[in-house]
């Protein structure tokens, strides 16, 4: 660009416009179909918790009045039901919010960031926006793999993103796992453990990171109310030392969690017995539409989370575009997953018993086409 149009208009910093926008998963169906089954989110199946809803309708009457710029009562719930310290949390709009602002926080221009080669996409976009640089490291079987994460690490690094389970793999690191790749850090590299599905995993071996949180002056835990049926109201914090938590809370916005997230967070996180009916519904349907697609022939990663990866055969008439056109025209909507570097693969969110039978029964047609 000349200077003359330098000077035109306000331009973006540099670096801006190298960011692909994050692409949300689909919601529409083409014309026509009778039912969507929205599956391209990794949304409970559920729905928001009875309670929560009733929380929500609430609020309605006192919207004039700001939220509490503290969600001190959300802070205190979350707090009581993980068993936490309320002073260690922050509460975000969405997990997003709260990625943003560790690599608005802690990141400069310059600086990097270590991601893996499947990453959450978000954590690219938000490094980029802070002028640092993403450096995208291999998995192995799909899954992070430690020593190619340690052998990243340079003076320049500053942050580790780490989601686990990982989305769109599903695949997870054991705590040991975990522990090892914070032994290796720098003491100023920040490690932050994304445990957006956490809930969902079943695994002895599995910690979401709050031992790590607990004892270490440089790792923090991301959580979200997204997956456990409050995706629209936006919720999510973070867990982390004190320092951090004086850092971030000089970035964040004064009101980052609205007044309907907080009442409607608050109602839902206490109840535990729909967050146990999804966990269960869940462990029950994710094994389900594991085998029965495997039985299929399709590969499906092995998943601890609320989704499975689904890989496509190498021909034409088979791939992963052909069956998300085919799906899509039974009102099966499933999330392509091309810009995570799986062009043959959709993403399936666990649905109901309905729509998880629905997939499988039009693979099945699809697969004999
Ligand atoms: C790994 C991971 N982290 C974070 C998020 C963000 O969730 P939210 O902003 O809804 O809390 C998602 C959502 O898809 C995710 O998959």
């Amino acid at each position: 660009m000349n200077q003359a149009s330098d000077q035109a208009r306000p331009t973006p910093r540099a670096g801006i416009m190298d960011i692909e926008a994050y692409v949300p998963g689909k919601s529409t169906a083409p014309a026509g179909v009778a039912k969507v089954h929205k599956l391209s989110s990794n949304e409970n199946p559920l729905g928001p918790s009875p309670k929560a809803i009733e929380a929500a309708r609430d609020v309605a009457a006192k919207l004039d009045i700001y939220p509490d710029g503290t969600a001190r009562r959300l802070r205190e719930a979350i707090a009581e039901v993980h068993g936490l310290n309320p002073a260690n949390i922050v509460c975000s709009n969405g997990s997003d919010e709260i990625l943003g602002l560790l690599a608005q926080t802690y990141l400069a221009p310059g600086d990097e960031a270590v991601i893996t080669e499947h990453a959450f996409m978000v954590y690219k976009i938000y490094i980029q926006s802070a002028g640092a640089v993403p450096v995208s490291v291999q998995e192995t079987n799909e899954r992070a793999d430690v020593d190619a994460i340690l052998a990243a690490v340079t003076p320049r690094t500053r942050i580790i993103f780490l989601a686990n389970p990982n989305n769109p793999t599903g695949t997870y690191l054991p705590f040991q796992e975990v522990r090892r790749l914070h032994a290796g850090l720098p003491r100023n590299v920040l490690l932050v453990l994304d445990g957006a599905y956490a809930e969902y995993v079943r695994r002895n071996d599995y910690e979401a990171g709050v031992e790590l949180v607990a004892g270490a002056e440089n790792v923090v835990m991301t959580r979200t109310f997204s997956k456990l049926g409050l995706g629209g109201a936006r919720i999510g914090w973070m867990y982390a030392p004190m320092h951090i938590i004086d850092a971030i809370n000089r970035v964040r916005g004064p009101f980052n969690v609205n007044a309907t997230a907080i009442e409607a967070g608050i109602a839902a996180i206490r109840d535990r017995a729909h967050v146990e009916r999804s966990v269960a519904h869940n462990e029950t349907w994710l094994s389900w539409v594991s085998e029965e697609l495997t039985k299929l022939g399709l590969r499906v990663t092995p998943s601890v989370g609320n989704f499975v990866l689904i890989h496509f055969p190498e021909d034409k008439k088979h791939s992963a575009a052909a069956a998300d056109d085919y799906l899509s025209a039974r009102g099966y909507i499933l999330r392509r997953v091309s810009g995570y570097g799986f062009p043959n693969a959709l993403r399936m969110s666990v649905g109901t018993e309905e729509a998880n039978r629905g997939v499988v029964a039009a693979l099945t047609t699809f697969l004999k086409s």
